[in-house]
């Protein structure tokens, strides 16, 4: 199930060289279910062309407010009368100004005064356009009004300089929008989620750690997010970027995960266990990194067992609302709700290592004292929107 399928969108784009970043916008709106028409002003057409976007969305796109292919031949009321959301991005202080203002002189400044649907934009500008202080000026004026800001980002601009303006990147800017569409199920509800491998030092130079990407983790990271929760990542090393609006903390080995974990989960409503920790440790890692010398006598490594994380959790006076996860490579449910027990947690997701390990798509099992229950397969995305509504529901029900 797509988070956007049936939504219909319409994408406004103004002039900025980051008009090149729509274009990928549009491909991924699209991946996720969304219709999507296209507005560009005379400006954003010369950065890129219509035809660009024509091609991307198969349909037609609308430059002019006198275009007579909509009924009544009323371009700036028909395209937002069947939609849910206008996005426009790139939006340049100069159309804040006139969104702030209420000019409408072209089309898609005429639509987004004549809409009656909420309004998202990605600002995009040179980092002293977006401080000068009409700009900001009109960013508080807009916020006022309703429309939801996204961004701008950080880093060099086209221009060479260096600060905030950069429109959002895309990915930041499509989760900002699935999100604006998710129902808070979430809303007012601490949740921590670890996520990821971690990795045991042999010594300098070399770990211990297992194959897990952190996916799982980051989209149920991401899903919490997006249903209104404020929540905080505790992660071994991945190579993801940080879910929007969600706080990570960076760790490398079980002991650091644990210690962080132990020492901010009070004032936690749910605790998400999904990191693949490292059940040993190596005792006695090496401070000097380890020779070969003849070659012939591997290291004596001995290793000591990590504190249980989860269980830790589960067990303490006041504990939050406790999920964990179970990668096996063979699902026995007896065994599963056996693990679901001896953690003490009243829900325990069951999956197959093979099927969740260096793939995308995925199934998982909930295991719970009312029984067992298979969740639709799909994305890990899709997936994870899945068991946040589940965690959600089972959270409001105990
Ligand atoms: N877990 C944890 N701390 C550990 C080990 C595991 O918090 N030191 C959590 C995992 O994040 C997961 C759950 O416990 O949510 C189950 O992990 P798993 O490795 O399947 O459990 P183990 O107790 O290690 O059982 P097994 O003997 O099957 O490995």
């Amino acid at each position: 199930m797509n988070p956007l399928s049936g939504k219909r969108i319409v994408l406004g784009l103004t002039g900025g060289i980051a008009c090149y970043k729509s274009a990928e916008l549009l491909r991924r709106l699209m991946d996720l279910g969304a219709t999507v028409d296209v507005v560009m002003t005379a400006s954003a057409s010369e950065f890129i062309t219509p035809l660009t976007f024509q091609a991307l969305s198969g349909r037609p796109v609308f430059t002019d407010l006198w275009d007579s292919r909509p009924d009544n031949n009323m371009a700036h009321i028909n395209l937002t009368r069947s939609a849910d959301l206008i996005v426009v991005a790139p939006a340049t202080a100069n159309f804040m100004t006139k969104l702030a203002h209420g000019s409408a002189d072209d089309l898609l400044s005429t639509l987004c005064l004549a809409r009656a649907i909420p309004l998202m934009i990605a600002p995009a500008m040179n980092k002293e356009m977006w401080q000068a202080r009409p700009t900001q000026r009109n960013a508080n004026q807009l916020r006022d009004d309703g429309v939801i800001l996204v961004g701008p980002a950080s880093g060099i601009q086209a221009c060479g300089e260096t600060g905030d303006g950069r429109m959002v990147e895309p990915n930041d800017l499509l989760a900002a929008i699935v999100s604006h569409f998710e129902p808070k199920i979430m809303a007012g509800l601490n949740v921590l989620i670890t996520a990821g491998p971690t990795c045991e030092p042999i010594d300098p130079v070399r770990v211990l750690t297992n194959r897990s990407s952190g996916k799982t983790g980051y989209a149920i990271a991401q899903a919490a997010a997006q249903a209104g929760a404020r929540v905080t990542l505790v992660s071994g090393p991945t190579s993801l970027p940080c879910p929007v609006d969600v706080t990570r903390i960076d760790v490398q080995t079980a002991l650091q995960m644990h210690e962080c974990v132990m020492s901010m989960v009070a004032g936690y409503d749910i605790f998400i266990a999904v990191a693949a920790v490292a059940d040993w440790r190596i005792d006695n890692p090496s401070s000097e990194k380890l020779k070969k010398n003849d070659g012939l006598s591997p290291p004596d490594l001995s290793f000591v067992l990590n504190p249980d994380i989860l269980a830790g959790v589960a067990a303490m006076p006041n504990a939050p609302w406790c999920v964990g996860f179970a990668a096996e490579t063979t699902l026995n449910p007896d065994e599963v709700e056996r693990k679901r027990q001896r953690k003490g947690v009243p829900l325990l997701i069951g999956n197959l290592a093979q099927e969740v390990m260096d793939v995308d798509h995925t199934t998982v099992e909930l295991y719970s004292a009312s029984g067992r229950q298979v969740l639709e397969r799909g994305s890990k995305q899709w997936v994870a929107r899945q068991i946040v509504a589940e965690i959600a529901k089972r959270f409001t029900q105990q």
